[in-house]
C-alpha cells in the first residue's frame, strides 16, 4: 500500500495534471481533495490534449478509480459535462469508478453570479478569482449552509432549501453588491432535480472507500488543484483560492489521516507564472516575460487568460517545501527556457538592508522589495527529445542542481514536453518508484 500527494508548488499550473497522468500508471485511485472547475488540468496523451476542470487525472488510465473528495466543490451541469467529454473519448464513466464523495459540496448558478458580482463590486481591490463561484460555494460550508452531494439523494428535501439559498442570495446580489444579475430558482431546480437523477448513483463514502482500499494494499493518489502559494492560510492572502490547497489538504479534504500518507510530491515549473492579482516578486514585465508567455503556451487552460510570467523563485519553493513537507520536487517545462542566453534565480529579498527568506504576510510589505539573484547559465539545446539525464546538457544538469540545493529537496524528475514520454528520472524515492514501472 502507499499514498502520494502531488501538489502545485507555485501558484497553480505547474503541470500537475501530467505528473498524475505518469503515476496513475500503476495506481488504483486519483483523489481530488480541494477545489473545484477553478482548476485546469491538461493532459496529453499520445498526442491528443484532454483539459479537465473537475474529473482528476486518472480519468484517462483504464481501471483506475477516480474520486472527487469531500473537501471539493463541484459544479453538476461542469462535472456532468466533462463525464460526456471523456465517455466519448472513450473512458469508462460508469459509477464505482467515479465516485462523488456524499460530503462534498455542489458550486450552484447563485455562487457563479455572487462570485462574479462580488469581483466587480471589489474593483480594483478585485482578487482576479476564476468566476467559476468556488469562493461563495465554500462560504457557504463554512457557514453550514451548504447543498452537498449526499442531498442529491433526496431532492424532495433539498428544493425548499435550494429555494431559501436563492431567495437569500439574490438579495445580497442586489442590496449588498449592486448588482442586477438576479438568479431564478425554477430554471435553477429544473436542472438541479434532472441532474440530481444523473449523479446520485454515483455518491458514496469516499473515506470508507479508501480506508478499504489501503486494507487491500491499494496505491492512492491525491491530486492537488492550485498551488501551495494559493492555499486559502498559507498563500499570499487574500490574493487566493478558498480551499486548502497544501499537502495537509488531502488528509482534511479525503478523510484519511495524515499518518497514511507515505510521500508529498511538489510540482514547480523551471519558472514562474500567476493567473490573477496578488504579489509576484519575480514578475518579468519586459519582453523576456512575454518570450515566456508565448513559449510556454501561458494562458489559461481554463478562463484563456494570459499568465504572468517571472523567474523561479527559490524563496517561494521553500516555503512551499516547508509548509507541505515536499520531500521530491519535480521540474517541469525546462524546454521552455531554450535560447536564453541567462536564467536567473530568485535566492532572497531585500527591503533596504534587511534580508528575507520568507514571503512577507501583508499585501502592502510586498512594495519596495527587491529580489536577489543568482544568474545561471541558458542553453541552446532542444530538450524536447531528451528522456535520461546524461542527455541533458551539463547547464541544464546544472540548473537543476542548483535548485535542489537551494530548495533543500531534491529533484525526483524532469519533464522537457506535454506527453507522458517527455519525462526524465533524476533521483527517485522508493515510493514513487512504487508507481512507475
Ligand atoms: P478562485 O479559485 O476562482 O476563487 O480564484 C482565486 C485565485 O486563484 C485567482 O488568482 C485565480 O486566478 C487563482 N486560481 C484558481 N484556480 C487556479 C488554477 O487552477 N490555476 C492557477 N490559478 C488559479
Amino acid at each position: 500500500m502507499s499514498c502520494i500527494v502531488i501538489v502545485g508548488a507555485q501558484w497553480g499550473d505547474e503541470g500537475k495534471g501530467k505528473f498524475v497522468d505518469v503515476f496513475t500508471e500503476r495506481a488504483d485511485w486519483v483523489v481530488r481533495f480541494q477545489g473545484g472547475n477553478n482548476a485546469g488540468h491538461t493532459i496529453v496523451v499520445d498526442g491528443v490534449k484532454t483539459a479537465l476542470s473537475l474529473l482528476p487525472s486518472g480519468i484517462l488510465r483504464p481501471g483506475v478509480k477516480c474520486l472527487l473528495g469531500a473537501g471539493v466543490v463541484l459544479n453538476p451541469s461542469v462535472l456532468i459535462s466533462e463525464m460526456e467529454r471523456v465517455r466519448a473519448a472513450g473512458a469508462d464513466t460508469s459509477p464505482g469508478r467515479i465516485v462523488l464523495d456524499r460530503d462534498a459540496h455542489l458550486v450552484l448558478d447563485y455562487h457563479v453570479a455572487i462570485d462574479k458580482a462580488r469581483e466587480r463590486a471589489r474593483g480594483s481591490g478585485r482578487i482576479g478569482t476564476t468566476g467559476r463561484g468556488i469562493g461563495p460555494a465554500y462560504e457557504d460550508r463554512s457557514q453550514r449552509s451548504g447543498i452537498r452531494c449526499a442531498d442529491l439523494l433526496y431532492p424532495d428535501l433539498m428544493r425548499e432549501r435550494v429555494r431559501a439559498h436563492v431567495e437569500e442570495k439574490n438579495k445580497i446580489l442586489g442590496l449588498v453588491l449592486g448588482s442586477d444579475a438576479q438568479v431564478d430558482f425554477a430554471s435553477v431546480w429544473e436542472r438541479l432535480e434532472q441532474e440530481a437523477s444523473i449523479l446520485a448513483p454515483y455518491v458514496g463514502n469516499g473515506s470508507k472507500l479508501l480506508h478499504d482500499a489501503m486494507k487491500r494494499g491499494e496505491r492512492i493518489i491525491f491530486e492537488g488543484a492550485q498551488g501551495v502559494l494559493l492555499d486559502q492560510i498559507h498563500g499570499t492572502y487574500p490574493f487566493v483560492t478558498s480551499s486548502s490547497t497544501i499537502a495537509g489538504g488531502a488528509a482534511i479534504g479525503s478523510g484519511v489521516g495524515p499518518r497514511h500518507i507515505d510521500s508529498v510530491v511538489g510540482i514547480a515549473k523551471a519558472y514562474t507564472t500567476r493567473v490573477g492579482e496578488g504579489p509576484f516578486p519575480t514578475e518579468i514585465i519586459d519582453a523576456t516575460g512575454e518570450e515566456l508567455r508565448q513559449r510556454g503556451h501561458e494562458f489559461g487552460t481554463i478562463t484563456g487568460r494570459p499568465r504572468r510570467c517571472g523567474w523561479l523563485d527559490a524563496v517561494a519553493l521553500r516555503r512551499a517545501v516547508r509548509i507541505s513537507g515536499i520531500d521530491s520536487l519535480i521540474l517541469t517545462k525546462l524546454d521552455v527556457l531554450t535560447g536564453l542566453r541567462s536564467i536567473k534565480v530568485c535566492t532572497a529579498y531585500r527591503r533596504n538592508s534587511e534580508v528575507l527568506d520568507d514571503l512577507p504576510a501583508l499585501v502592502h510589505e510586498f512594495e519596495g522589495l527587491e529580489s536577489e539573484y543568482i544568474e545561471l547559465d541558458g542553453w541552446e539545446d532542444d530538450l524536447r527529445g531528451a528522456r535520461r539525464w546524461e542527455e541533458l546538457p551539463s547547464s541544464v544538469q546544472r540548473y537543476i542542481v542548483e535548485i535542489s540545493k537551494l530548495i533543500e529537496c531534491p529533484v525526483s524528475f524532469v519533464s522537457v514536453g506535454p506527453g507522458r514520454e517527455a519525462t526524465i528520472p533524476v533521483n527517485v524515492n522508493q515510493v514513487l518508484q512504487g508507481f512507475i514501472r
